[in-house]
C-alpha cells in the first residue's frame, strides 16, 4: 500500500526521490507525488495515476529543494485524484502519510474551525494542519510532530520536512511500517528496506510509537513522550532488497522462475541434508510437540496454511484450525494457547495478521512467524520465526513466496510427526527427500511454458473459469483461481472437486474453462469422475496431472498440462507451479497490468 519516501540530500533531491518512488511501485498505489523545501517555501508536484505521470510533470515543470518528501497513494479515503494526493502541505510543513487516521473527521472540523483551508478529502491531510497550527502557535517542530501525534487515533507512519528548516524531516510510526537510515551528508526515510535501498544498506527499523529526528548525517530516536530509545541499526544483504526484472518481461515471470533456488534455499536452511532430517532453530517456546495448531493467514498465504492442514493432519496427527487473520480476531474462537500457532505472510506487514497475532499473543499463545521480509512486523514481533528465504517478491501475485512457504510448513509437518512420536526416522528421510527433490521437478515444471501458452489462448477468451481439486489440491485450486481473479480480471471460482455437485455446477457450460489439479494420486478417480460431470455438460476441462493421470484420462480433457512424476507429498509445491504460469500467460495475453494489477497493493498495511 502508500509508500513513503524522505530526503535530505547532498544536492538536489527530486529525481532521488522520485526514484526511490518507483522502487515501491510494487506495493500498489494509483497516484504519487513529491514536495520540496527551497528557500522557506514549500513546493508540490502531485498527479493521478502512475509515476510516470509525475515524472512526466516534474519535467514540464521543475520544482527544486534539497529536501523533500515522495507519497505512492493507495487511496482509501477520497478518490485517487491530484488534491488528494500526498504529500499534503500548508505553508509550513509537507506530510506523506501510511495508514488510517479513525478520528480524522472530528479532528478535520476542529482544524477548519480554527481556519485551516482543508483541501482534499483525506484523513491524511489534518495531520498536516496539525501540525501546521502548533508551529504558528510557536512551538518547535518537533514539539509541533509529538503533539500531533498524541491526538491521533488509528494507524500511521509519517514523514515530515519543513519550510524553515531544510535540514530537518522528522518521521513517526504507529502501525504502519517505517525505516530510516543516515549517511555522511544526508538522511534518508523509507517506508521499507527496498525503498531505501538507493540510498544505503544501513536501515533502522522504527517501533510503534517512534519518532525519528533527522537531519543530514545525524540520527535521533525517541517515543512519544520524547525519551530517548535506540534501536539496532542493520546492514541488508544485497539479495534481500535488490530489485530488477534482469531479462524477464515481467517481477512475476521473473519470480516464477525463480523457485528452483527459492524453494531449495529455504528447505536447505532447515534440512540437514547428509541426515535427511529437520532441523528447526529454537522456537522460543512455541510447542513443537503440540497437539493443536492454529494457521493464520491472509490471501496467498492463507491457502499456504490450508493446504498445510493436510499435511499436519496427515503426518503428525495435529488438530489444526486455519483461518483469515480478519476473521479469526473477530470470531470470539476459543482460545487454546498451548496450540502450535504460525502466523504465514510475505510481507510480514499485512496488517490483519500482524493485529491477529498480537489478538492470539495477548490470549497467552506462543506465536511463530512464517515470513519472508526481514525485520518486518510480524518477523520482529513473534515469539519465533522461520523464514522463507524467497528474496524479494516485487509482483503483486504471490508465486515465489507461496512455494517456499509451503516448504517451511512442511517441514514443520514433518518435525511435528517426529516430536510427537507419529512417524518414524524413516518416514522422515522418506518426506525429506521428496522435498529436496522439489527444487529439480520445478524446473521440469517450467518447461511446460510453452504449452501453457497456447492453452492460456482459450482461458483469456474466458468471462470466467473454475478450478476444482480434492484434499490438498482443493485449496491449490483455491490458490490457482485467486492467481487468475488477481492478474486477468476473469472471474474464477475454486470447489472441491466432490462439491461441484452441490451448486457450482450450474455454472458449466461450454464458455466456462475448468481447471481440474488432479495428480494420479488415491483421489484421482474421485475427481476424474468430477470431471466426467463437467464434460457431459459441455465444460472444456484443462486438466494438470502426471503422465499416469493424463494416461488414465484418456481424451476427457481439452488440454493437458503434464507436471513430472513426484511424491504425493510434494505435490501441492508443484502443481503450483502450472496455476501460476497459466494466471501469468493469460494475463500476458489479455494485457493487462500483470505486476500492478488494478487496485490491488502488495502489502495490506490497513484493516
Ligand atoms: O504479505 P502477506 O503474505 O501477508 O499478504 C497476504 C495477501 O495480501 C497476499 O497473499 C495476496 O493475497 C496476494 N496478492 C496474492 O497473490
Amino acid at each position: 500500500m502508500c509508500g513513503i519516501v524522505g530526503l535530505l540530500s547532498d544536492g538536489p533531491a527530486a529525481s532521488r526521490i522520485v526514484e526511490a518512488l518507483t522502487r515501491l511501485e510494487y506495493r500498489g498505489y494509483d497516484s504519487a507525488g513529491i514536495a520540496l523545501v527551497e528557500d522557506g517555501v514549500i513546493s508540490r508536484q502531485r498527479r493521478p495515476g502512475k509515476i510516470i505521470a509525475l515524472r512526466e510533470t516534474l519535467d514540464a515543470d521543475p520544482i527544486s529543494g534539497s529536501a523533500g518528501v515522495g507519497h505512492t497513494r493507495w487511496a482509501t479515503h477520497g478518490a485517487p485524484t491530484e488534491t488528494n494526493a500526498h504529500p499534503h502541505a500548508t505553508a509550513r510543513v509537507a506530510v506523506a502519510h501510511n495508514g488510517i487516521i479513525e478520528n480524522f473527521q472530528s479532528l478535520k472540523d476542529s482544524v477548519i474551525a480554527q481556519g485551516a483551508d482543508y483541501a482534499s478529502e483525506t484523513d491524511s491531510e489534518v495531520i498536516a494542519h496539525l501540525i501546521d497550527l502548533k508551529l504558528q502557535s510557536g512551538r518547535s517542530p518537533e514539539d509541533a510532530v509529538r503533539a500531533t501525534l498524541s491526538e491521533l487515533e488509528g494507524a500511521y507512519a509519517i514523514a515530515c520536512v519543513f519550510a524553515d528548516d531544510d535540514d530537518l524531516m522528522i518521521a513517526a510510526r504507529k502501525g504502519s511500517p517505517l525505516a530510516v537510515g543516515i549517511g555522511p551528508k544526508e538522511a534518508y526515510i523509507g517506508s521499507d528496506a527496498i525503498a531505501l535501498s538507493g540510498f544505503t544498506e544501513e536501515i533502522t527499523f522504527l517501533e510503534d510509537g517512534d519518532m525519528a529526528i533527522l537531519n543530514r548525517g545525524a540520527l535521533r530516536l525517541t517515543d512519544v513522550s520524547g525519551a530517548a530509545v535506540t534501536r539496532p541499526t542493520l546492514v541488508l544483504a544485497q539479495r534481500d532488497v535488490a530489485v530488477s526484472k534482469g531479462s524477464h518481461r515481467h517481477f512475476m515471470h521473473k519470480e516464477i522462475c525463480e523457485q528452483p533456488d527459492a524453494v531449495e534455499r529455504t528447505l536447505h536452511q532447515i534440512i540437514d541434508i547428509h541426515r535427511k532430517k529437520i532441523v528447526l532453530p529454537d522456537l522460543d517456546g512455541v510447542d513443537i510437540a503440540a497437539a493443536n495448531a492454529l494457521l493464520i493467514a491472509c490471501g496467498t498465504a492463507h491457502y499456504a496454511g490450508r493446504i498445510a492442514e493436510y499435511w499436519l493432519e496427515q503426518y503428525a496427527r495435529v488438530a489444526v484450525e486455519t483461518d483469515i487473520a480478519s476473521e479469526f480476531r473477530y470470531r470470539q474462537p476459543v482460545v487454546q494457547p498451548d496450540a502450535f500457532s504460525v502466523f504465514v505472510s510475505q510481507s510480514g506487514e499485512t496488517a490483519d495478521t500482524i493485529a491477529a497475532m498480537r489478538f492470539a499473543r495477548e490470549g497467552g499463545y506462543r506465536t511463530l512467524g512464517v515470513v519472508n521480509v526481514p525485520q518486518s512486523t510480524i518477523w520482529r514481533e513473534a515469539d519465533a520465526r522461520l523464514p522463507t528465504l524467497a528474496g524479494p517478491e516485487i509482483g503483486v501475485a504471490s508465486t515465489k513466496a507461496f512455494t517456499a512457504q509451503l516448504c517451511v510448513l512442511a517441514c514443520l509437518a514433518v518435525a511435528m510427526g517426529r516430536a510427537r512420536g507419529v512417524l518414524s526416522e524413516k518416514d522422515e528421510k522418506k518426506l525429506v527427500n521428496a522435498l529436496l527433490n522439489t527444487p529439480a521437478l520445478i524446473a521440469k515444471a517450467l518447461d511446460t511454458e510453452p504449452d501453457i501458452e497456447k492453452i492460456a489462448t482459450t482461458v483469456a477468451g474466458a468471462r470466467q473459469a473454475i478450478y476444482i481439486g480434492r484434499g490438498p489440491h482443493y485449496p491449490l485450486a483455491l490458490e490457482g483461481a485467486l492467481k487468475l481473479k488477481e492478474i486477468t480480471y476473469i472471474h474464477a471460482e475454486a470447489c472441491a472437486a466432490g462439491e461441484l455437485k452441490h451448486g457450482p455446477i450450474a455454472l458449466i457450460d461450454e464458455t466456462t474453462p475448468v481447471v481440474a489439479v488432479a495428480p494420479y494420486d488415491a483421489l484421482f478417480d474421485k475427481t476424474f469422475s468430477n470431471m466426467q460431470e463437467v464434460s457431459a455438460r459441455g465444460g472444456k476441462i484443462i486438466l494438470i496431472t502426471d503422465k499416469k493421470g493424463a494416461k488414465a484420462s484418456g481424451d476427457l480433457a481439452t488440454h493437458c498440462i503434464e507436471m513430472p512424476e513426484c511424491d504425493p507429498f510434494t505435490a501441492p509445491i508443484l502443481y503450483a507451479v502450472p496455476l501460476q504460469l497459466l494466471a501469468y500467460l493469460t494475463a500476458v495475453r489479455k494485457g493487462t497490468d500483470v505486476d500492478q494489477p488494478r487496485n490491488l497493493a502488495k502489502s495490506v498495511t490497513v484493516e
